[in-house]
């Protein structure tokens, strides 16, 4: 007799099915897991073995064998405990084996028998539901599952024992609901900064458009401090894009509470941070900050101070929007459509370029701590920004500065013509400039004869690549979105590509 029980591996945010197997057969007392498992599935045995007995059921001195299929799909994490220990109940004759085999079960279990909470119960809850299956889950990650459909049956248990109690019909527990985390904490304004319009304007640009952006300029002068209000005046997550969102957190076990959130991520990695931070991977395959950055920002700050390869191996997700990464037995990818904000000083000192100021070894030190920033990583940078110092006068100056909702309210305007003009046009899952590919943006932000010959002109003079040229396209596109205006004329042009050309001389 096999008893079955239904649960998932996840294969980048996807929650592909597997089918565990357990068998009690009579010989000598024995207890295997095979199927392609990990160290954490292949320890899952000690841990299931002492929850059931803390739990008041004993395995009996019998032939134990699990089967995780398909056999040729690595089975990674600590979630399979719950599915093994429910399989081995069913097998025992302590709960009925049709009352768990409509389910989709997931969770870790403690030695006391309770239930620990796992990541990527959002997927997991979205694939059961595809499948017209439930969902039985950690106490914890219950408010998680119900985000998936209003409708789907979900036991989120707090133990074995309270798990036991419902399937055999004791004691229900209630469903759980889904919960949202509040958007109330303010975040930092707008009106707190001084002076630097023309980085205030830069920064509203990239929010319209979801363009990378770079500011250039010397310590104290306000770049972190205008990267932090970024979120600010972004607009709010859609509900598709909050889902998407959600289950790569989820996967990356950062859904705290299991409650979603509309704000769009903002990410801050250190410039300490290794590749597989960044991208992903590592021992064990998980979302990197690229990933966790999807439809939100991903912010870094002392540009030049990140390793070279590390700031290489972003050239891949910013071009494509998803990064992947190849195993020895297994390719996954994730989603990593996010906008880039970088600041740096122009120079190791940090005072390049600042009036009055020669740095002690010349102009070589621009030049050296710029290089490290390779071409093709700059290439796909669309605006680049100098943020000189604030005078004694701005700062003492009356604070006059528009704050963060004004310039909200005209970034999602903005936003909402393109999300309206990619819709009419059928590109789907296009909802910015950024986003939209060569041949839609030569589509929409085509140029006249007159922006022809200052693009031809310009791009004679600077040199200017065809991913570079689509760049301009995107950003004046953005700008005529902002102004309202449905043609996208010469001035337009002529902005996006003043934000280009300085990247040139960087
Ligand atoms: N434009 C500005 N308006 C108001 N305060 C500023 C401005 N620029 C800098 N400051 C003050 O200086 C501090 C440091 O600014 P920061 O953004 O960290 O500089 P940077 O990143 O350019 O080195 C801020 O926390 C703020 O108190
Ligand atoms: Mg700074």
């Amino acid at each position: 007799m096999v008893t079955r029980v239904q649960t998932v591996a996840f294969q980048g945010i996807e929650a592909v099915e597997v089918d565990v197997q357990v068998q009690v057969a009579p010989g000598m007392p024995h207890f295997n897991i095979v199927g392609l498992p990990d160290k954490a599935v292949a320890e899952s045995r000690e841990r299931v073995r002492a929850a059931l007995l803390a739990s008041g059921l004993s395995l009996p001195p019998k032939r134990i064998t699990i089967n995780l299929a398909p056999a040729d799909l690595p089975k990674e994490g600590s979630h399979y405990d719950l599915p093994i220990a429910l399989g081995l109940m069913g097998a025992i004759g302590a709960v009925p084996a049709d009352s768990f085999s409509r389910y989709v079960v997931l969770g870790e279990l403690a030695l006391d028998g309770r239930i620990m909470p796992v990541s990527g119960t959002l997927p997991a809850a979205i694939a059961a539901n595809a499948r017209g299956f439930g969902m039985i889950c950690p106490a914890a990650c219950g408010p998680e599952a119900a985000w998936a459909d209003p409708d789907l049956d979900i036991i989120a248990a707090q133990s074995l024992v309270m798990l036991n109690n419902h399937l055999v019909g004791h004691q229900l527990s209630a469903r759980p609901v889904p919960a949202r985390q509040g958007s109330n904490v303010a975040l930092p304004d707008l009106a707190d900064v001084r002076g630097q319009e023309a980085a205030r304007r830069a920064l509203e640009v990239a929010a319209a458009g979801g363009h990378n952006l770079l500011m250039v300029g010397p310590p104290g002068a306000g770049k972190s401090m205008l990267a932090q209000r970024l979120p600010s005046i972004l607009p709010p997550l859609s509900p598709r894009e909050m889902l998407d969102v959600s289950m790569i957190q989820s996967i990356a076990g950062e859904l705290n509470g299991g409650r979603l959130s509309d704000r769009r991520p903002f990410r801050a990695p250190h410039h300490s941070a290794s590749m597989a931070a960044l991208v992903g991977g590592g021992l064990r395959v998980r979302p990197g900050e690229v990933s966790l950055a999807h439809n939100g920002v991903l912010f870094l700050d002392e540009l030049p101070e990140f390793a070279p390869q590390v700031l290489d191996s972003l050239r891949q997700p910013l071009e494509a929007g998803e990064t992947v990464i190849a195993r020895a037995n297994a390719r996954v990818s994730y989603p990593a459509r996010f906008q880039l904000i970088a600041a740096m000083n122009p120079c190791k000192c940090g005072m390049a370029g600042t009036p009055g100021h020669t740095c002690r070894r010349g102009d070589a030190c621009a030049a050296e701590y710029q290089s490290r920033l390779s071409g093709p990583f700059l290439d796909r940078i669309d605006i680049r920004m100098d943020v000189p110092a604030v005078s004694a006068r701005d700062m003492m100056g009356e604070q006059t500065a528009e704050p963060s909702s004004t310039v909200a309210a005209r970034v999602a305007a903005a936003r909402e013509v393109q999300i309206e003009r990619y819709r009419e046009m059928g590109a789907n899952g296009i909802f910015t400039n950024a986003a939209a590919g060569a041949r839609l943006i030569e589509e929409v932000a085509a140029p006249d004869s007159e922006s022809r010959d200052l693009l031809v002109r310009a791009s004679e003079r600077f040199g200017l690549s065809a991913r570079a040229y689509h760049r301009v396209l995107k950003v004046a596109r953005t700008l005529a979105d902002l102004a309202g205006s449905k043609k996208v004329g010469r001035p337009f042009f002529a902005e996006a590509l003043s934000y280009r050309l300085s990247l040139a001389n960087a």
